[in-house]
């Protein structure tokens, strides 16, 4: 094997990986520096929707690189235009502010709430959000999240964050007061390990927020784009939100984010948001390509086809190896392992060639480009079966995780620190 040295010590220490460095992607699979091979179901934690370096998105920021990557947000640019129409077009929303990250597209749309309260609500600003949800690792955002892990972190937190429990209304109703102008949750939790907010609850929401007067946002960073079997998840409820973020899916693997809002609700003036890369056409060229490609009704319904076959090739995966339920919708999926062996079971598999998740020790989450095939689905399923059943220890396979020790160094037995 060639033995590359690489400086890993000139980037900060911010979170535990393998000590592999990637150079090549194509669909659904990665290549290290050593050539080895990897089946990725994390495709950069649910961004590349259409796989590793789709042609699409790679011609397209060719094409845009060689005619105006960024003229200033001082100015309009055709390509920006072009994809807050096709957004508008595609949604309930009437207008759209570009971002460079999910956390800064929610940061936006907290600070869209509280200028809608200072304007509309006398100065409201409280937002009722979910424990266990997940918004981003700005200041705000992290306040915002129900993260438990986030609680003593970067003390004192920002202010004006109150947390219900999902799926319970009564909880919520109570929590609204004087200061409260809106409600935001993730659709699925995904880094609480995949936990849907029922479509009755988002209606109940929905319904609640109208007979308060709050706005209704929906953080649609890892369920929109396709990834729930529709284009955006809160169309499985029959609802429409009054704001909503996207981030992940839609840049195709290109840092692009954006918060759309109702008429309504859309209420910055000038001075109140902006930023220097936002709205910038190389990005939103991206962007563009990929919401042309997952838009079409048949790319969209062939994953929801593959969404349903990955789920009932999870839940006979369950059953083979007498693991829990399967939760989630469309192309986000998490299989309960009944037990705190997540992140064993991702070392393993990425010592196989697996790229694997584990948000939370005993759950697996699978976020495969939208596009996946069958036949990769199959490769991965078969590659869990070898790791769960070694010979002669079919139904004792979970001795062999709990008793597994460190894989590499500075990666240890958790999954969900190699990500975020
Ligand atoms: C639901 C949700 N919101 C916000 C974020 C933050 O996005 P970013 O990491 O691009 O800032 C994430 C990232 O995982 C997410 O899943």
């Amino acid at each position: 094997m060639l033995e590359i040295a690489h400086p890993f010590d000139a980037l900060m220490d911010i979170t535990a990986r393998p000590q592999t460095v990637f150079v090549r992607g194509e669909g659904a699979y990665l290549w290290d520096d050593t050539g080895k091979r990897y089946l990725d179901f994390i495709q950069g934690w649910a961004v590349n929707c259409l796989g590793h370096t789709p042609a699409c998105v790679a011609d397209a920021l060719a094409a845009q690189a060689k005619l105006l990557i960024t003229p200033s947000p001082a100015y309009y640019n055709a390509t920006s235009l072009k994809l807050a129409k096709a957004l508008v077009n595609a949604t309930c929303f009437d207008q759209v502010f570009f971002a460079n990250s999910g956390a800064e597209a929610n940061e936006g749309a907290i600070k869209l709430a509280r200028k809608y309260g200072a304007l509309h609500k006398g100065g409201a600003f409280e937002i009722i959000t979910f424990e266990g949800g997940f918004h981003g690792r700005t200041l705000a955002t992290m306040s915002a999240s129900g993260k438990k892990a986030f609680g003593p972190l970067f003390e004192p937190k920002v202010a004006g964050f109150r947390k219900a429990r999902l799926n319970d209304i009564e909880c919520v109703r109570q929590l609204i007061g004087d200061n409260t102008v809106a409600i935001m949750l993730e659709p699925i939790q995904g880094e609480a390990g995949v936990w849907p907010a029922s479509d009755e609850f988002l209606q109940a929401l929905r319904a609640l927020t109208y007979e308060h007067g709050l706005l209704f946002i929906v953080d649609e960073i890892q369920t929109g784009m396709g990834r729930t079997g529709k284009l955006f998840h809160y169309e499985h409820a029959g609802i429409t939100p009054d704001i909503m973020t996207l981030g992940k899916g839609i840049g195709g693997g290109v840092p692009l984010a954006a918060l759309l809002a109702t008429e309504r609700a859309s209420c910055f003036e000038h001075g109140d948001q902006g930023g220097t890369f936002n709205g910038n056409p190389l990005m939103c060229a991206a962007g563009l390509a990929v919401i042309e490609e997952v838009s079409k009704p048949e790319f969209l319904q062939a994953a929801a086809d593959t969404g349903l076959y990955l789920e009932s090739e999870l839940q006979k995966l369950s059953a083979r190896h007498g693991l829990g339920d399967v939760r989630g919708r469309g192309l986000l999926l998490a299989l309960d392992l009944k037990l705190p062996i997540g992140a064993a079971i991702v070392a393993q598999a990425f010592e196989a060639g697996l790229l694997l998740n584990s948000p939370q020790p005993d759950a697996l989450r699978f976020m495969p480009s939208l596009n996946v095939t069958r036949e990769e689905i199959k490769a991965m399923i078969d590659g869990l079966d070898r790791i769960m059943v070694k010979p002669g220890q079919r139904g004792e396979w979970h001795e062999s995780f709990t008793h597994c020790g460190p894989v590499r160094k500075r990666w240890p037995q958790n999954g969900s620190l190699l990500g975020l």
